[in-house]
């Protein structure tokens, strides 16, 4: 039996999309039905006894590809859903938080984020962060500009340190729906994550299963490059 913790879950939620066309319904459906599952996976984030933190991919950079339609729903779904979960946020004593680059939202959009950030930032069960406008390799580029620019040395540390999340490396990341990719998503953090891949569609992913991949994480060998 290994000793492995888990402070930092990161979770990439994939699978919105089929699961509406397998039911015949619209792709904002699939939309609706993930927050909901966001919902539950971070309720049992902020039960759960080691959990500090979870970090989910909810926007990327790349994300601005989709039909405008699709963007403007994801939108819009994001700032009623940020005001309809205040409740439930303290209701689990959740913080929440985002990565990336949020000016790039309306600034209706932006107030929400704030406003939101700011009346959880007490809460101390679980952080939840949303991966929003995000992309890893931009946001490394831009932490080793701003490192040059004030002539620093670029080492791990002052590197790491410069990164929008600053925040303990993640030690497990989950993807649903079956595909086997980072698509960009926090690729220093992760270094040396523990991976795990679902056939799971994100809209029927349950706390349920989660606790099963959980189980399996703490029972790995995690070596971090040494020999044990
Ligand atoms: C991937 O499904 C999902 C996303 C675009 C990110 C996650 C978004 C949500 C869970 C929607 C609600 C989010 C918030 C924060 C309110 P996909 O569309 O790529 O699915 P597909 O690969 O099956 O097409």
């Amino acid at each position: 039996m290994s000793n492995n913790i888990l402070k930092h879950l990161a979770i990439i939620m994939d699978g919105n999309g089929r699961w509406a066309k397998q039911r015949g319904l619209m792709r904002t459906k699939g939309h609706e039905q993930g927050a909901n599952t966001i919902r539950d996976i971070t309720q049992y984030c902020a039960e759960h006894e080691t959990i500090e933190t979870v970090t989910l991919y909810a926007f990327s950079t790349e994300n601005w590809k989709r039909p405008k339609y699709e963007v403007d729903f994801l939108m819009r779904l994001l700032d009623r859903w940020l005001k309809q979960e205040l409740p439930t946020y303290h209701r689990f004593g959740a913080r929440f938080e985002t990565v990336g680059n949020i000016e790039g939202f309306s600034p209706k959009l932006q107030e929400t984020i704030a406003s939101i950030k700011e009346q959880t930032a007490d809460h101390t069960n679980v952080t939840q962060i949303l991966a929003l406008n995000y992309g890893s390799r931009y946001e490394i580029a831009k932490a080793a500009s701003q490192l040059a620019k004030r002539g620093e040395e670029i080492t791990e540390d002052s590197l790491g340190r410069e990164l929008n999340t600053p925040y303990q490396d993640i030690d497990l990341l989950v993807r649903t729906s079956g595909e086997q990719r980072l698509s960009n998503f926090l690729l220093w953090q992760l270094s040396y994550s523990e991976f795990y891949f679902t056939k799971t569609l994100w809209p029927d992913f349950t706390p349920m299963e989660l606790e099963e991949i959980i189980n399996q994480y703490l029972h790995r060998d995690r070596r971090f490059g040494a020999v044990v």
